[in-house]
């Protein structure tokens, strides 16, 4: 199967064809994920939640996106890799912005990077773009300015909120981004953006208009669960399927069913004869 690069996003838009998006964290997902069909994996700062048991991902490090993208990269045949830009690492100078976005894709083994905003980091972005490193843009609610909203809450529903959003995304699109990321918004907001933009959009919260959608593999897989959004649907139930298994092996362990011979290891009986 061909690599799922930039210009798989851009002609998966001209074709109509929806892209898939999923997070992953670590090795042995991204590999099953990738396995599956996924066309991009997003190491996204959700890490910071999911992985790391934050409260917010605020307090996620340039080094944390690249520990977990050199996992996720070596898992990922053909999807491609994104790292998330996490907070405060393209908000001060353009060479500090360049040098963390060029550190996720050289140490990270990353293809792109995502960052959120627009009109406050326009310059950050465009200079990115300028570095030849692929920006993902992501707009709407963006969790890193979770204190600047005071929570998690939709975007876009006053007519100022959703002209601003529209305006961004058209910006971000002439900065040179390849693709927007629209976090709760209104279906009907995202699918006028996902109209007026030649990139495309993936929507998580967004509707069923975007050009792809993606969600945080946890939630999806049901087995993260301080905090369900209301857009998160469970394809699976694997908290209860850990948990019973879990039960299951400290049980048949105390019980003595587990390790039986089958999971056990011999000796040759002369050898044993001069242990004793
Ligand atoms: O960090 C993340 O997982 C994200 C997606 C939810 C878009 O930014
Ligand atoms: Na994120």
């Amino acid at each position: 199967n061909k690599k799922f690069t930039v210009s798989s996003f851009l002609k998966a838009k001209q074709k109509g064809e929806k892209i898939s998006m999923l997070t992953a964290y670590d090795y042995s997902t991204a590999k099953l994920l990738d396995e599956a069909g996924v066309d991009s994996l997003l190491v996204g700062d959700s890490l910071g939640m999911v992985m790391l048991g934050y409260e917010n991902t605020l307090q996620v490090t340039v080094d944390d996106i690249i520990h977990h993208c050199r996992a996720v990269a070596r898992g990922a045949k053909r999807a491609m890799v994104i790292g998330d830009m996490p907070f405060l690492s393209y908000h001060v100078s353009i060479e500090d912005t360049i040098r963390n976005a060029g550190r996720i894709i050289q140490e990270g083994n990353a293809h792109a990077v995502k960052l959120e905003g627009c009109m406050e980091v326009i310059d950050k972005i465009k200079a990115i773009v300028k570095a030849q490193i692929p920006v993902m843009g992501h707009l709407g609610l963006t969790p890193q300015s979770i204190n600047v909203f005071g929570g998690f809450k939709v975007q876009g529903k006053t007519e100022k909120q959703a002209k601003r959003i529209i305006e961004e995304a058209l910006m971000l699109q002439e900065a040179g981004v390849f693709a927007v990321v629209l976090e709760c918004v209104p279906e009907k907001l995202a699918r006028i953006i996902t109209e007026k933009l030649d990139i495309p959009t993936i929507g998580i919260g967004a509707g069923k208009y975007c050009d792809g959608q993606v969600l945080v593999t946890q939630d999806m897989l049901g087995m993260y669960t301080d905090f369900t959004p209301k857009f998160v649907k469970k394809y699976a139930s694997l908290c209860e399927d850990i948990k019973n298994a879990t039960q299951n092996y400290i049980k048949e362990m105390k019980e003595g069913i587990f390790p039986s011979d089958e999971h056990t290891f011999g000796i040759d009986e002369s050898i044993l004869e001069k242990l004793y």
